[in-house]
Order: C-alpha cells, then structure tokens, then sequence
C-alpha cells in the first residue's frame, strides 16, 4: 500500500508512527514546518465515503434517545425462569443443512434462550458471504440492537478504520458475533446463550469458509478456541479453527482500544499478521 495512503489509515486508527529523526537539511530550515501527519481532519477527509448500504452511524457526541428507551419484553417471556431453549433450537443437523437465507430466518425467530425477551432483533451479520476475512465479535450491544447490524458504535467505526489500515472495505469483510443477541446491560455472555446460539455460528462459518478469522475480545477469541487463557496470551501467535483448520488471529476489542488506546500498536501487529495469511 502506498505509503500516504497507510500513513492516512494508521492516523485514523490514531497509531502513532515513530520516525527516525534527521538533522535538517540546511535548506528546509528555511522552510516553514510542515506537519509530519496530516491533521486529523485531513486524515479523516482520505477515508473513502461509507458504502450506501451500511446505515448511518449513531452520533456519538449526543446520546440517541432510544438508547433509554425501556426493552420491548416478549409478553410470552418469562426472564429468570429456566427456558426450554433445547426444544425451540432447531437440532444441529437441521441447520446444518441450511443455506444462507434460511439460517438467516432461523435466527430472526430464534426463542432459544432469554435474551429474546429483550432484544429489540437479532443481528445476523453483515458484509459479503464471500469474505476471505470474518470477524467475530461478542454480542450486539445497544447500537446493534436498534440497528440490526453489528459494530455500528464507536467500537464499529473503530472496527472500520483497522480494516482500512489493511486495506479493507466493511463490504468486503463478513463481520458476525458469538451472540445473535444483545445480552441486557451489555453483560457478559452465558455459557447456555453461547451453546445455544454456536450452531448458528459455525453454519455461518461453514457456509463463508474464509481463509482468515479475527477474532475480536476476550469473549470471541475464548469461546472461538474453546481456552481460557487471557487474552493477552492468546494474541501474537497463529491459531487454527475448526476442522478446516482455518488460521485464526486473536486481538482486542475496539472497546477496550478505545478505552487502551496505548495497545493499539499490538492490534496493529495483529492485522499485519492476517494481512500476512491472507496473502498466502
Ligand atoms: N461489540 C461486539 O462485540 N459486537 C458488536 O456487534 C458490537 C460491539
């Protein structure tokens, strides 16, 4: 990639880039200084225009009001009580033999566990089903919840920038969660919501057969290589998923990068490391 437009990319994902210094040539101290990075504004005005599909991100700066609005509870749901989840989760065989459509309807009706109860819709996924790359998230959280689509909040246009640093459009990505389901107050996922919700999951992965799997956060990279080894450890190395022995790389959450903005450097390492398999 050419070396301002990866510099543009790396200053919206807000890496700084350290250059060896030189003494200055006698002439360009005659020059006014000239900035090393474009500014922010600059930086911003090189990503390319959002594809018209993806829907418009939340403005931040002012809290949307449907962020307070009260969860819309399912009549029927009877949150805290055990749920039949087993007899409502279409069996393993059966959406194993479900095309994309169809898994996708499966999921929208989806009553496995509680969190149909609160959620406003499931979020599928978004991106091409003929992705090389797939991410995996956690689980939809507010934004996605009224959106329908997943990384759509700060943490989303995050997500977005780190793509672009590697030369990614969202479009050309699948991104996908281990929830379909935004767990109530952003919590951490159960074990029953993730064994129930797997299934889908796997047939996603099944059906896409990527060549390459980023898995983003704690939550995805444990449950994805079934460990529970901190994150921390397992980044920085290569994995493989399933039987497919698909390579898998592990790395932070743009949430917590957002909040740890001094681990930045290592998700970059991170995606220099899929751009790498990708290219294999
Ligand atoms: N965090 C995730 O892990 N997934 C989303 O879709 C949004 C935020």
């Amino acid at each position: 990639m050419e070396q301002q437009l990866r510099k543009s990319y790396l200053d919206a994902m807000e890496i700084t880039q350290w250059v060896v210094r030189r003494p200055p040539a006698p002439e360009m101290e005659k020059r006014p200084a000239q900035p090393l990075a474009p500014e922010p504004a600059t930086a911003a005005k090189a990503e390319p225009p959002a594809r018209p599909s993806t829907k418009p991100a939340a403005d931040h700066d002012a809290p949307p009001a449907w962020l307070n609005e009260a969860p819309l509870l399912d009549e029927e749901c009877q949150p805290g009580e055990a749920s039949d989840a087993a007899e409502q989760l279409p069996p393993r065989s059966i959406v194993a033999d479900l095309g994309w459509d169809a898994l996708q309807q499966h999921i929208s009706a989806c009553k496995a566990c509680e969190l149909h109860c609160s959620r406003k819709q499931t979020v599928f996924g978004t991106g091409s089903p003929q992705a090389d790359l797939l991410i995996i998230g956690e689980a939809p959280g507010a934004d996605e919840d009224h959106l329908g689509e997943p990384f759509m909040g700060r943490a989303g246009k995050l997500l977005n920038a780190m793509l672009k640093a590697i030369g990614f459009e969202r479009s050309q990505v699948y991104i996908a969660n281990i929830l379909k389901c935004r767990p109530p107050d952003n919590r951490d996922p159960h074990v029953d919501e993730v064994s129930h919700c797997r299934p889908y999951l796997m047939r996603q992965i099944e059906l896409i057969n990527p060549k390459v799997i980023l898995a983003v956060g704690r939550v995805s990279a444990q449950n994805l290589l079934e460990s529970t080894d901190t994150l921390g450890r397992l980044r920085g190395r290569t994995h493989h998923f399933g039987a497919g022995n698909i390579p898998l790389i592990a790395t932070y959450h743009p949430t917590y990068l957002l909040r740890s903005p001094e681990q930045k450097a290592k998700s970059w390492q991170d995606l220099q490391q899929v751009l790498t398999l990708l290219q294999q």
